[in-house]
């Protein structure tokens, strides 16, 4: 069962990464070219990064994260390397949703819509990606560094959580 869980899960992870990669080029080539100001090239550039967006990239986003957190449970896994990964992940998954913000202004607005130079942000996101594979892979002990997080940080205080609502 575990197999069949990690398999669904890089499966999906590499087309999520794969779109990822993929959706900033076609934004940027394809968005910001002049053929695309005419309405055949504007309804081909719609077709591909709507339906790449909607159909293929945000499910196997969600398939991906969904699996690795049954994952996290299942193993339990929550090592630091794997509080760390999750931070990375949280940087893919933002500039996730700021491609989806570019994918719907561009077709809202058409042409009145400069597209900005989205391209650029392959130069985070392709060691972001780096970053995770490391991290699961490699497994590094974060630990020492840990150590060095303010002792009042990492032990819980024992106090009571503040009643909110005052019962009648
Ligand atoms: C919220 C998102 C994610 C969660 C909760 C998650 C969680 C997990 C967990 C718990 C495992 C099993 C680790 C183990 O066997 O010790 C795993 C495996 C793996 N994850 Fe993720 N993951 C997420 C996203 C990603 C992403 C974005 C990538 C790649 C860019 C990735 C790459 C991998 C790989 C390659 C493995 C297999 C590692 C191995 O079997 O040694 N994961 N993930």
């Amino acid at each position: 069962m575990i197999a069949l869980l990690k398999a669904v899960h890089i499966a999906a992870l590499a087309i999520w990464c794969a779109g990822l990669i993929l959706l900033p080029v076609l934004l940027h080539l394809h968005g910001r070219h002049e053929r695309f100001r005419t309405q055949a090239g504007f309804t081909e550039f719609r077709w591909l990064t709507h339906y790449s967006y909607t159909r293929v990239i945000s499910p196997a986003a969600v398939i991906a994260v969904a699996v690795g957190t049954v994952l996290i449970f299942w193993l339990e896994v929550l090592d630091a390397w794997m509080a760390a990964k999750l931070l990375a992940v949280m940087g893919m998954v933002m500039l996730h949703a700021w491609f989806g913000h570019l994918v719907v202004q561009a077709g809202e607005r058409r042409s009145a819509y400069d597209i900005p130079p989205v391209g650029l942000s392959l130069i985070a996101l392709v060691p972001l990606i780096g970053l995770v594979l490391w991290l699961v892979l490699a497994k590094p002990d974060l630990g020492a560094m840990l150590d060095r997080v303010p002792e009042i940080l990492r032990e819980p205080r024992g106090n009571a959580i503040p009643a909110r609502i005052e019962p009648l």
